[in-house]
C-alpha cells in the first residue's frame, strides 16, 4: 500500500512541474537539499542573444563550474556581466573570479554593480596585457575566452597565461560554433552584414571565424591539449570549445608506477 502510494506521487513527481516545484521548495525548507542558484537564468536570453552568451551556454558552463568547483576563474570580456554573474553563482564561497575588460562602460558596470561579491575583481585592461599579479599570482583553474574575438590578440594572451594554468585548468573559449541560417533572427542577419564573419557554406556562418581558428592554433601547436566542441546547428548555437591537457586518470598506487602527471 505504502509503495503503491509512493509510485503514485512519483508519478505526478515526472508529470507535473509545479509538483517538481513544490517538491523542491519543501526539500530545501526541511534542509533536505540546498538551493542551486539557478534562477538568475530564467531571465538569461537564449535564440536572439548576441554579445552575452546563451542562456542553454550558461547552463553548461554553470553545471561544469560547479562539477569543478575550480578555486581561480579568469574571464576575459565581462561586458555586461551575464556570464560573470553566472560564474560567481556557480563559484564556491572560497573562488575567486577576475574579469578583464576595456570597454569604460563595462568596467564602471562591474566595478558598481558587482561590489557586493568579495570574490570578483574587475581588471580593467586588455586581455593581452595580462600578468600573474593581476591575479595574485594564482594558479588558474578555469578560463573564459570572450573579449577580442581575434586570433592574434589570442594568441599572445594565451602565450602569456599558459604558465599561470594550474595542470588540470579548463579552457572554455565562446563563439566557436557556427551559425545556421535556418534559426536567424533579424539581428543575426543584421550581424551578417555589419561584422567580417565569414559564410563556410551556404547556410553555415561562422559569426567569429577568429575563435575557431583560435581553438585550432592552440592544438596544433599544443598537441599536449584536446578539444571538445559544444556546438549546434539544430539551433541557434554560438557555442564554446573546452581543451585541457591531455592525461591518465591515477590508478591504484600500491599496483602500477603512477605517471607523474595523472589526475585524482
Ligand atoms: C562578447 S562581450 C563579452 C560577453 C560576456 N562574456 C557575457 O557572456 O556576458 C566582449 C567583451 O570583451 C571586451 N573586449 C574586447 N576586446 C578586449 C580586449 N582586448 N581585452 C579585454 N576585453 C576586451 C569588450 O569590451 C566586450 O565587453
Amino acid at each position: 500500500m505504502i509503495a503503491q502510494l509512493k509510485s503514485l506521487v512519483r508519478q505526478l513527481f515526472y508529470r507535473s512541474s509545479l509538483f517538481q516545484a513544490l517538491v523542491g521548495f519543501f526539500s530545501i525548507l526541511l534542509g533536505r537539499t540546498e538551493g542551486i542558484g539557478m534562477s538568475h537564468l530564467l531571465s538569461y536570453r537564449e535564440n536572439d542573444a548576441i554579445g552575452p552568451l546563451q542562456r542553454d551556454e550558461a547552463i553548461a558552463l554553470f553545471g561544469i563550474v560547479r562539477t569543478l568547483r575550480p578555486k581561480v576563474i579568469v574571464e576575459f570580456g565581462f561586458f555586461h556581466g551575464h556570464s560573470a554573474f553566472n560564474f560567481l553563482q556557480a563559484l564556491p564561497s572560497d573562488g575567486r573570479l577576475y574579469s578583464y575588460d576595456i570597454d569604460a562602460d563595462s568596467i564602471i558596470r562591474a566595478k558598481t554593480e558587482f561590489n557586493f561579491d568579495p570574490r570578483f575583481t574587475c581588471i580593467a585592461k586588455s586581455q593581452t596585457a595580462f600578468e600573474p599579479g593581476d591575479i595574485d599570482n594564482h594558479l588558474i583553474e578555469f578560463v573564459f575566452f570572450d573579449a577580442a574575438h581575434e586570433l592574434e590578440l589570442n594568441m599572445t594572451t594565451f602565450d602569456r597565461i599558459v604558465s599561470s594554468l594550474a595542470p588540470n585548468a579548463m579552457i572554455a573559449i565562446h563563439d566557436t560554433g557556427l551559425w545556421h541560417r535556418a534559426h536567424f533572427a533579424p539581428n543575426h542577419e543584421a550581424f551578417t552584414r555589419e561584422y567580417p564573419g565569414e559564410w563556410m557554406s551556404e547556410d553555415l556562418y561562422a559569426h567569429q571565424s577568429g575563435e575557431r581558428a583560435f581553438v585550432d592554433w592552440i592544438v596544433a601547436t599544443h598537441p599536449e591539449f584536446g578539444a571538445l566542441h559544444f556546438h549546434s546547428t539544430r539551433t541557434l548555437r554560438h557555442g564554446f570549445s573546452l581543451l585541457q591537457l591531455g592525461s591518465q586518470l591515477c590508478q591504484n598506487i600500491s599496483i602500477n608506477p603512477q605517471p607523474a602527471d595523472c589526475i585524482v
